[in-house]
Order: structure tokens, then sequence, then C-alpha cells
């Protein structure tokens, strides 16, 4: 490893390109879907070795439901398929699965996989593997918003006590640091309603390479990139005169 890499706590990804992956294959889409299933593995193997604490990835937006029944089927079943192949093994090597996003759209049978996942892993350290699916940032500021909307209604809430780190809380990411870096495949370079808020500080960096041909070799890159920038947070460089 580079001398002087900067290794962010949190680090999210907006795995894009797939079916873009699979075009210039002349495979179906679906084939780079399930490409892309190798590649996520070695971003959380990669993830764990850089010392990342949290990573984040997009595998499922609220505006998805919007392809083709046939794709969105595939999507839904290769999320179980990773559940059921992958979480002993994550488990094993001391990987914490958390889901965000909206729970309600989906199926009991799969929430309660998630759960299950959620609960088995909740005692380990080595990573946060945030999974975002059915997840929209404008959905979940509304879920959140209306939350707190009946907590005032109620009595129980203040609106004088809203404050940026209180709304924080009723965030599907509660508790969870905010991004610092945010990756994005596919060189799309667009948010697509993935963490609006979370990433008011985060350091983007932009990827031209399909997701299915991530590896632990362009997350190194993304490092650098992310050592390179200077954070400043609103403020100014750190005081040198
Ligand atoms: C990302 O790849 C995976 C999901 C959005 C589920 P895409 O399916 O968006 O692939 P492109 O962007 O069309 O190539
Ligand atoms: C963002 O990619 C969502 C995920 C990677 C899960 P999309 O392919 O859906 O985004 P747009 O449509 O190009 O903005
Ligand atoms: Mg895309």
């Amino acid at each position: 490893m580079r001398t002087g890499l900067k290794i962010p706590r949190h680090a999210a990804i907006i795995m894009d390109g797939n079916g873009r992956w699979a075009s210039a294959r002349g495979l179906p889409r679906s084939a780079g879907h399930k490409a892309g299933i190798d590649a996520l593995r070695s971003a959380v193997r990669a993830a764990a070795d850089f010392g990342i604490e949290y990573l984040t990835i997009y595998s499922f937006s609220t505006e998805n439901w919007k392809r083709p029944r046939a794709e969105v089927l595939f999507l839904l079943e290769l999320l179980r398929r990773f559940i059921r192949q992958d979480v002993a093994e994550l488990h094993a090597s001391g990987v914490r699965i958390r889901v965000i996003g909206d729970r309600q759209g989906l199926e009991k049978s799969l929430v309660t996989m998630l759960e299950d996942a959620e609960a088995l892993t909740r005692e380990n350290t080595k990573l946060n593997l945030v999974v975002a699916f059915n997840y929209g940032s404008r959905q979940e500021l509304t879920r959140a918003t209306r939350v707190i909307a009946e907590k005032v209604a109620a009595g129980e809430l203040d609106p004088a006590h809203i404050t940026p780190e209180l709304l924080d809380t009723y965030l599907d990411t509660a508790h969870m640091p905010a991004p610092d870096l945010l990756i994005r495949t596919g060189g799309e370079e667009r948010i697509s309603n993935f963490l609006l808020w979370q990433s008011a500080y985060a350091e983007f960096v932009f990827i031209p390479e399909f997701w299915p041909d991530f590896n632990a070799e362009i997350f190194a890159r993304a490092l650098q990139e992310y050592s390179s920038r200077e954070r400043r947070f609103g403020g100014l460089k750190a005081q040198s005169a």
C-alpha cells in the first residue's frame, strides 16, 4: 500500500454499469447483474483489508421498480441468493450486515431473510456492510419527516428541538457516520437519489469502469484520489499562516 493513503471511515458505492457491461459482451443485462455479485465480493474483501469501517452499497433504488418486471424479479432473486450464499462467510469474517431502504415495499419472506442476516451478524465489528435496497434518499427523508411530524402532533416533540443531529437519528442511517467517500462506477456522474443528506461533505470519485470490472486495484485508485483531496467542511485549509 502506498504511504499517505487516507482511509475513509465510511465509503459508499453506487454500483452502476451492469447492463452496459453485459451489452458490450452481447449478453443479457441479467448476466451483468450476476457478474456484479463477484465484484461486490471483491469490494467487501478489499474494504475489510483497507480498514474501512462502513461500506454502503447501492443495490436497488426506489426508482429501479420502473424497469421491466423480469429484470426487477431477477434483482430481487439475486439479493436472496446473495444472502443465502454469502451470509455465513461474511459472518465468519466479522462482517456486520445492515440494510437501509423501505422494507414496506418488499415481500415479507425477503424482509425476514434480511432481518435474520442483521440479527446473526449484529455483534461483528470488522466491517459494516450496509446494503441499500429499495432505497431512495427522498423517500427516506419523507418517512423521517412523517415520524417527526407525528411526534410533534402528539405533543412528544418540541419543533424547536428539531436539529440536523436530531433528523439524523430518524434516518435509516441513524448511528452510522456520514460517508467520507462516494464512488460511482459506470461513468455517469450523478447521485441518483442516494444518500443525499448524508453526502453533504462526501468526496465524490467517478470511475469509468463498469461495476462487474470493479476490483481491489480500482478501489485502491479511488482511495488514492480520495487521499489527494483537501476536505474543508466549509472552513479553511489547515492553518499555516
Ligand atoms: C447497476 O447497473 C445495477 C442496478 C441499478 C440494479 P445497471 O443495471 O444500472 O446498469 P446500466 O447502468 O444500465 O449499465
Ligand atoms: C443507481 O443506478 C441505482 C443503483 C446502482 C442501484 P441507476 O442505473 O438506477 O441510475 P440512473 O437511472 O442511471 O440515474
Ligand atoms: Mg445504471
